[in-house]
């Protein structure tokens, strides 16, 4: 079925049905944002700090930014030079692609790709080459060959989120250090979409891409509060790019949003700064639903359910338990319960679900319980080949 029918079925069976657990995203509500958010928030409101700010964000803001993202990435980044605030992650990923990828270009995507990805590049003219995951999981890779040949063939821009939606998997250190010696050869452009980078667990390794040897001048590294601060309200996000691009993202900024939305810079006042504590357990809770959920969903027959090593989502492959993906979110939808279809995520994405287990963990159990036994069902209903 094509997408766009495929995903027109899905909202429109979901609109004749009640919905008692909407998987398509995290609950902000079991989550909420930490209270210094809400804080710096409410005091821009009540200061009156409503005009528009520096194009490239509050240069106040950016200072206090800066020496924390610095940290982060291990690279230098300067206030003035490497930093532009955007509303939202995805305003940075469409601004970067506005720059990077005119009509005609290729860029290579990590399929399945979170979304918008493809949509934004064929939005600019330009031509999405799928690049298919040759590991998943903790030690994640892209298909190198596949790279290769697409920056041989004159792609200059790679984009991929990491940690990775849908599939929660972190690209492994040794992949990342490969791919950075192509991009070398080849004079070649990475837009990091490293929205997850403080949501992993234990078992994976995280690597900044800007961090790697070579990488600072040529990577654009998007971040934000949408997941691990549950901010995705506040649409605001962040760009840490070389020098070089931050004018011409500026003035994409400027034509596209006049600049990111003030209260919510303000909001990042206190962002990436003594907030350990609360990742850790915030993290550690996601572990202990990550883990109910694998283990309950582990035990229905044919479902490869591939356990996420970061990020809230569970990617799981149904292609060998029900005939169609769309029978099974389906299925799921009458049961109360919507997750987002896998095919929505590139040609990969096909056979599989999306479902966010970053719920109220005092109900998760029974919510899961309910998806292995729709699951199930449909596992015993597949005739025999
Ligand atoms: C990988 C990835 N990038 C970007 C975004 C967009 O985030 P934001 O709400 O900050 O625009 C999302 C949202 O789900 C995402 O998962």
């Amino acid at each position: 079925m094509p997408l766009t029918e495929l995903e027109a079925e899905v909202s429109a069976y979901a609109a004749r049905h009640v919905i008692e657990h909407d998987l398509t995203s995290a609950s902000t509500v079991a989550f909420p944002p930490p209270p210094s958010f809400l804080d710096d928030f409410n005091r821009a409101i009540r200061a009156g700090r409503s005009g528009y700010t520096e194009v490239r964000g509050s240069a106040s803001v950016r200072e206090l930014l800066a020496p924390r993202l610095s940290k982060m990435l291990g690279v230098e980044v300067d206030s003035e030079r490497n930093l532009v605030l955007t509303a939202g992650t995805q305003a940075g990923l469409f601004a970067t692609l506005a720059v990077l990828a005119q009509s005609g270009d290729s860029v290579l995507l990590a399929d399945p790709e979170y979304l918008c990805d493809a949509r934004a590049v064929a939005f600019f003219g330009a031509e999405p080459v799928y690049v298919p995951f040759a590991r998943v999981g903790a030690n994640a890779a892209l298909d190198l060959d596949i790279i290769e040949q697409g920056l041989r063939d004159g792609a200059r821009v790679v984009m991929f989120s990491n940690p990775h939606n849908p599939t929660g998997s972190v690209l492994a250190p040794d992949f990342l250090r490969r791919l950075s010696e192509l991009l070398l050869d080849a004079d070649a452009w990475v837009l990091a979409d490293e929205l997850y980078a403080r949501f992993v667990y234990e078992e994976a390794q995280f690597t900044h891409f800007a961090s790697i040897p070579g990488m600072w001048e040529r990577t654009v590294t998007a971040l934000g509060p949408s997941k691990t601060e549950s901010g995705s309200g506040f649409r605001i996000g962040v760009l840490v790019c070389p020098e070089r691009l931050a004018p011409m993202l500026s003035s994409v900024i400027e034509l596209m949003t006049i600049r990111a939305p003030a209260y919510s810079q303000y909001a990042l006042e206190h962002w990436l700064c003594g907030d350990e504590e609360s990742v850790r357990s915030r993290v550690a809770t996601y572990l202990t639903l990550r883990d109910v959920s694998v283990a309950r969903l582990s035990k229905v027959k044919g479902l490869d359910v591939r356990v996420p090593a970061a990020t809230g989502w569970l990617f799981p492959d149904i292609s060998q338990l029900a005939s169609s993906e769309l029978e099974t979110v389906e299925s799921l939808i009458d049961a109360g319960v919507l997750v987002t279809p896998g095919a929505s995520f590139g040609p990969s994405g096909a056979g599989c679900f999306r479902m966010s287990f970053g719920q109220d963990p005092t109900t998760w159990t029974e919510v899961v319980e309910r998806i292995a036994e729709v699951l199930t069902s449909l596992a015993s209903e597949r005739p025999s080949e």
